[in-house]
Formats: structure tokens, sequence, C-alpha cells
């Protein structure tokens, strides 16, 4: 195995995701101190691109976490979880679940909230959890990768707040794929990072924080440090983060955020993700015995999660996957632990196509032809 073999590499996972050329050349550029006047040229326009990236008006401030998406989410259970108080976690997947176990491993009282694998959230059922446990927090997943479903983030923190609890949304998959209208939503922190639908390598995890978010911190004790939204805050707005950050990916993040302001256009880039949606489940009709595995009207627009024929196994998935890296690609064989628990149950696996970030029609359109030749060969 040598590095040429690494170059070729074109990636169809679900992040992280193929990088544009000009995004890797930024990686070359010189490091800079952050806490010297050249950290306010790269992290001042960042910070302002965040904010229209996710139409936060000044209702938000975004932060950046040292780590990745999970560090955000830790820092919002910490943060604003209160000894005494009950969060619910309301899963959809894998990710969904993830919320929980950070609960939990944070000694905070949680209850969780589990779905169909495929279904989003029932919102009459979530209103009925609510009103029994009477949470403080509710955290949910914006978009479900391990299931390719979206959430209706404005119809859920409504309802959360109608009884007066905190939303936090788990927007790891999304951010940068779609419109995500955080102003008026009613969310108190939303978590994403930069190696999904940005297109950015891994490093950062993305908080964008609601005043009564830090309102609510300020009462919440043993929030750790780099977990301690306050402590973030007070750097975020000298636009500089807690410590010492990954400053070839701020360079990085410059480039790619004002190729996608002033280049490509926030519209056309959402508008992409949905033409790139679609292109998946057209094509997945034409295939005999597929199907869409996530529920309509909640399917993501930066993965497509996709049920296989009766008989098809996970053993074959993997063969798959063989199969596509040797034609240079990294395909996705579905979520491990979901298709063990589907297998488990007598269901048909699902394998993920993502198509996030950068990645064109015409890059879809190749693999697409690709993956299904070598699937008709399972
Ligand atoms: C929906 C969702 N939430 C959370 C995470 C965890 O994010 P990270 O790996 O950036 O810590 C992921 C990662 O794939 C994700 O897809």
């Amino acid at each position: 195995m040598n590095t040429n073999d690494f170059a070729k590499l074109k990636l169809f996972i679900t992040g992280p995701t193929y990088l544009r050329e000009e995004v890797r050349q930024a990686g070359m550029l010189p490091e800079f101190g952050h806490r010297d006047s050249e950290n306010d040229k790269r992290f001042k326009p960042i910070m302002g691109w965040l904010r229209e990236l996710t139409d936060a008006g000044d209702e938000y401030t975004p932060v950046l976490f040292l780590g990745s998406g999970s560090t955000a989410m830790e820092s919002s259970i910490r943060s604003l979880v209160a000894d005494g108080e009950t969060v619910l976690n309301v899963s959809v997947g894998a990710f969904g679940d993830l919320y929980h176990t950070m609960a939990v491993a944070n000694g905070k009282c949680a209850v969780q909230l589990k779905f169909d694998y495929g279904q989003a959230i029932d919102l009459d059922v979530l209103e009925r959890t609510i009103m029994e446990h009477k949470p403080a927090v509710v955290t949910f997943t914006h978009n479900e990768t391990s299931t390719g479903v979206t959430s209706d983030i404005q119809a859920v923190c409504e309802l959360v707040r109608q009884y007066d609890a905190l939303p936090l949304v788990d927007g790891v998959s999304i951010f940068g794929g779609a419109p995500i209208g955080l102003k008026g939503s009613g969310a108190a922190m939303y978590s994403t990072a930069t190696q999904k639908s940005l297109g950015l390598p891994a490093g950062f995890g993305i908080g964008f924080i609601h005043a009564d978010a830090e309102e609510k911190a300020a009462r919440v004790s043993d929030k750790g440090h780099g977990t301690d939204i306050l402590k973030q805050l007070g750097r975020a707005r000298k636009f500089q983060t807690l410590s010492t950050p990954n400053t070839t990916l701020a360079n990085q993040m410059f480039v790619q955020l004002k190729y996608i302001f002033e280049e490509e256009g926030v519209e056309n880039r959402f508008a992409r993700h949905a033409a790139m949606r679609a292109m998946v489940a057209d094509w997945v009709a034409g295939l005999p015995g597929f199907e869409l595995f996530a529920q309509e009207g909640h399917r993501s627009p930066t993965l497509t999660t996709v049920l296989v024929p009766e008989g098809v196994s996970v053993k074959q998935l993997k063969a798959a996957k063989e199969s596509m890296r040797a034609k240079g690609y990294l395909y996705d064989p579905g979520y491990g632990k979901l298709n063990t628990l589907l297998e488990e149950a007598g269901r048909r696996p699902v394998f993920r196509v993502g198509h996030m970030g950068d990645i064109t029609p015409a890059m879809l359109e190749e693999y697409l032809a690709d993956l299904g030749q070598v699937l008709q060969n399972l």
C-alpha cells in the first residue's frame, strides 16, 4: 500500500467527505498565532459566515470547540442540564442514542424516547412523554446519519418550548447542506461539526448558543472547563477559541466559507444537495427490490439510506464495499450497529449513500452507475 492509492480515494461515505482541491491547498498555508491579530483576520469572517449559514441572526453566538461535533454536544449537556433536572433524549437512531450516552456518562438524570429505525419523531408521542417526565431539557437529532431521517426542527422545538423545556439539537450531518432557520426556531443550542456538509476536515465542534442557554448555564454547576459554554462564549465573542485551535483547519475554513458565500452561493449549495437527494431516489427506483428506508417527507438532503432486497445480507454489503474500494471508492455498507439490530430482528439491512459537502451531481452520477453494477452482482 502506498500513498498514491490513498490519493485516488473517492469518498461517498457520510463524513468525513470529499474535499475540494482549493481546500486541500489551503492546508499548506502557514499557521498563525491564535492570540494574534492574524486570528481575527480568519475567525471574524468565519464567525459571520457561520451565523449566516444557519440564519442565526443576532439570537445566537457561534462557538468553535476544539474537537468534533461530539464535543459541542457534550458541552451542551454539561452546561445546560442542572442537578435534579431530567433530560429527555429523543432518538431516531444511533446518534440520538449518543446524546443519551453522553447524558448518562455525565451523571445526568436522563430518560430516553426511541422511535423505530427509519421513522421520524412522532410529535404526539413526544408530547405525551414530555408530560409524563417533565424534562427541563430535551435533545434530538436534526439529521440522523444512521437512518437518513431528518426532523422538523421548528416543530419539535416549538413543542418542547410549550412545556418550558430547552431544546438541544444535534445538527452534525446537515449543517452546510440545507437551510437550518435557527433564528426564531427556539433551539437553545445547535451543535454541529466541520467534516460533513461543510466540506472540511474534522477538527472543530461548532455550537450556536442562544441567549437563554447562556442564562441557564450560569445556574448549572460542574460544567467542566472546555465543556463550559460560558468560558467558550467569553472567547468566542473575541473571535477566539478557548485553547490553541488547529490553525490549518482555520485557514481551510476561511477559504471554504468564502467559496460558499462568494462563488457557489448558499442557495445554490442547498439546491445542489436537494437535487442529489432526488438523483439517488430515482436511481433506487430503478433498482429491482431496493427501496428507500427513511420515512417519506423526512428524507435527508445529505445522505440516503437504501433497503436491500430480501435475502441480501450484511456480509454481502461488506463484500460490495471491497468491490467498490477496488474501483477507488469509499462506499458505506450501512451503520454497523443498526444493521446488526435489523438483521437480528429478521429485517432487511440498509446501506448509505453520502451526498454531502462538495460532491457534485456529476460525481454522484458516476458513483451510482458503478455502484449499480456492483449491487447487481451481489
Ligand atoms: C448526527 C451525528 N451526530 C453526532 C455525530 C458525532 O460527531 P463527531 O464525530 O463530529 O464527534 C455524528 C458523526 O457522524 C453524526 O453523524
